[in-house]
């Protein structure tokens, strides 16, 4: 392939670069040489560009304004790329020829209908990308030889509902991707049985409400991840994820809570990962002690809350989660703590508060947290740090209070025994005492 041709397809900021640097255009060409190197022929009339695996033909057919399935291609095709044509229908005899394809990708394109015997010829399939087409709905029989589909990507169509119906039959299925659609309302009625279900990805559309009775058909499911980020969810009512019992992500980032109600997590919940991270949370609204009675197994190892508008932290705010292990209220705007601001989270390992407007830390601040390790204050505006506040952590390792505006450093106080690593850069110090030395800083 010559450069000319090479660049004639390229815009022209590349076409300069090329021109002033010639050896950006080898390097190129070298890359696209190897990819074709060997095992490549071309095939008229379609132009695919095939290539030998040893489990069968790897088709490439992409870009090549295609209007259907090219019927051209060797029988023993296990992959098919035909994503970026001009498709905008699947027939019931689209695959008639290929029925060995394992993988097959018609991601953007047109595609609108398919008829309900499209991948009916299809028993081997495991993988189908259909992303960035324009499919409303799914027939409910339209995946019934496909027994093998592990991984469905839906995403980028205009679904206004979960497939259910289409998917329910899908035993195998491991990751089904439905975000950026038009989806209104959660439905995983699909997944009851479907014990191999390891993501759901529903980001991304216009949900605007969780119940927890959505969640009932996940109640035996060992989720890996429930992907619900970018949604419009205001709202989590009373026990919205009881159902929970063993999910290890639960992303809920980038809706609009406006208030983290902890009311919204009683039950027996078991999640490894929650983030609620750009809500707008502005409040947090703590649970009342007698709210905590013993069919509360509340088990959330992390929570992810950065970037919400929460300006103060409550009296435990975070009663019940006692087994949280990590805490993150990076880029918020607290100023207002107290000493039981954090309590209630007694297995407490790792808290960052970083980037917020923090300007005192009360006495007694992390009294109910023992277990602290890492602890990050940076970037806050600190004036004077108080001793008392890092009392009873004599387990810390490391301590974070950079970019802060303290002037004066006292440690004499301190009895942070097992502080490794203290970070007091960007300050604005007049006066640092010897002790922090022995601190290894
Ligand atoms: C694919 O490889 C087989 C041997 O493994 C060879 O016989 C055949 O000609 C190859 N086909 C293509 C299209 O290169
Ligand atoms: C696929 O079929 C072609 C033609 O029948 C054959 O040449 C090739 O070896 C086959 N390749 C594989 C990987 O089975
Ligand atoms: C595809 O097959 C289904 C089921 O046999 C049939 O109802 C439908 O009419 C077929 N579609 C076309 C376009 O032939
Ligand atoms: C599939 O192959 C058969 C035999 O080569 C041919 O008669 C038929 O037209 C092909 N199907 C399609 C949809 O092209
Ligand atoms: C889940 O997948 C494993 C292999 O990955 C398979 O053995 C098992 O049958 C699948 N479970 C279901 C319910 O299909
Ligand atoms: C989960 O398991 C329990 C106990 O085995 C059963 O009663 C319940 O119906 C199951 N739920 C679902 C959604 O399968
Ligand atoms: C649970 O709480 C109820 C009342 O709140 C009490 O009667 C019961 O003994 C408790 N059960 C356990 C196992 O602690
Ligand atoms: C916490 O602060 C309150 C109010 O400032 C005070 O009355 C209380 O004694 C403090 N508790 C501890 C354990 O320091
Ligand atoms: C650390 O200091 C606090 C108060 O100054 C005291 O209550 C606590 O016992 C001390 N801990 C250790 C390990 O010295």
């Amino acid at each position: 392939m010559t450069i000319s041709r090479l660049t004639s397809g390229l815009k022209s900021p590349w076409r300069v670069l090329l021109f002033v640097f010639p050896w950006t255009a080898c390097l190129l060409t070298l890359a696209l040489q190897e990819h074709s190197v060997g095992y490549t022929r071309e095939m008229e009339p379609n132009k695919c560009r095939l290539e030998n695996k040893t489990d069968g033909i790897k088709a490439f057919c992409s870009n090549l304004r295609l209007k259907s399935i090219p019927q051209d291609l060797p029988p023993n095709t296990t992959t098919l790329i035909a994503s970026h044509n001009i498709m905008q229908l699947l027939q019931n005899d689209s695959f008639e020829n290929l029925t060995r394809l394992v993988s097959l990708n018609v991601g953007s394109n047109q595609i609108s209908h398919l008829d309900s015997r499209t991948f009916l010829p299809l028993s081997d399939l495991r993988v189908l990308n259909m992303a960035k087409n324009r499919l409303t709905h799914l027939t409910d029989d339209v995946f019934d030889s496909n027994p093998l589909l592990s991984l469905l990507i839906l995403s980028s169509n205009c679904f206004s509902s979960v497939p259910s119906g289409a998917l329910a039959t899908l035993h195998q299925l491991q990751m089904v991707s439905l975000d950026h659609n038009n989806i209104q309302k959660v439905d995983f009625t699909a997944f009851r049985h479907l014990n191999n279900i390891s993501v759901i990805d529903l980001s991304r559309n216009i949900i605007s409400s969780l119940l927890a009775s959505d969640f009932e058909p996940l109640q035996n499911s060992s989720l890996d991840s429930i992907k619900l980020a970018y949604n419009m969810v205001r709202s989590l009512p009373f026990g919205t994820f009881s159902f929970l019992h063993r999910v290890s992500t639960l992303d809920l980032q980038q809706n609009a809570f406006l208030e983290f109600n902890v009311n919204s997590f009683l039950g027996s919940v078991i999640i490894s990962e929650l983030s609620v991270s750009y809500c707008k949370i502005g409040r947090i609204v703590p649970l009342k002690a007698t709210s905590l009675h013993n069919k509360t197994t509340l088990s959330i190892d992390s929570v992810e809350m950065d970037g919400n508008e929460i300006c103060s932290i409550p009296d435990y705010a975070f009663r019940g989660f006692s087994q949280t292990r990590t805490l993150n209220i990076i880029k918020n705007k607290v100023t207002t703590m107290t000493n039981g601001s954090f309590c209630g989270l007694d297995s407490l390992e790792n808290l960052d508060i970083s980037e917020n407007h923090i300007n005192s830390l009360p006495s007694g601040l992390f009294r109910c947290n023992p277990r602290l390790l890492v602890l990050n204050i940076a970037r806050n505006e600190i004036l004077v740090v108080n001793p008392v506040a890092f009392c009873g952590l004599s387990v810390l390792l490391k301590l974070d209070l950079s970019h802060n505006f303290i002037g004066r450093m006292d440690t004499h106080h301190w009895n942070n025994t097992a502080l490794r690593v203290l970070d007091i850069s960007h300050n604005q110090y007049t006066y640092i005492n010897k002790k922090i030395s022995s601190f290894g800083v």
